[in-house]
């Protein structure tokens, strides 16, 4: 089945299996190695993407999914390497990632986190992003997320 979506800004037509994982289809099909795989049960958030804007765990999306929709993997979150994402900066000053397999996946849920909280308390933040790190990197997480909405306000003043 022909598939016509946008990944990172770029109109796209793949002609794919309409179940395929969007995870698989990203990686496998677009090369964009990024979003991880980790559970493949839509648990441990390392497969986060947006879709329209919204955060979605693409392990356990089909690919019809995307058909008309927008896609932004990790790759597309900053407009160019000049202009980091807030959240980019922020992970960055932080130092956050130690292994980093899972780091991706935080990285897109937050982006869509501070869209919707501009000044999260920890409490939002844990009550609104579950995805798992096994390295125990939760604590800088917290402040590179309080951090980036920071970064995020003052771009706007
Ligand atoms: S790989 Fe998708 S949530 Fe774990
Ligand atoms: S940094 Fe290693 S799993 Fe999170």
């Amino acid at each position: 089945m022909e598939i016509d979506f946008t990944i990172n800004g770029k109109a796209t037509r793949l002609n794919i299996d309409p179940a395929m994982p969007l995870l698989w289809v990203v990686r496998d099909e677009l090369n964009l190695k990024g979003t991880k795989f980790g559970c493949g049960k839509a648990m441990c958030g390392a497969c986060t993407l947006h879709v329209d804007g919204e955060a979605f765990r693409s392990c356990s999306i089909p690919a019809e999914f995307v058909s008309g929709k927008s896609v932004t993997t990790l790759e597309g979150l900053s407009e160019s390497e000049e202009h980091l994402h807030p959240i980019q900066q922020a992970w960055m000053e932080e130092n956050v990632p130690q292994c980093g397999y899972c780091q991706p996946g935080f990285m897109m849920a937050a982006a869509r986190l501070i869209e919707q909280y501009p000044a999260p308390t920890d409490e939002d933040i844990k009550n609104n992003i579950t995805n798992i790190c096994r390295c125990g990197t939760q604590p800088r997480i917290l402040k590179a997320i309080r951090r980036a909405a920071e970064i995020k306000q003052s771009l706007k003043s």
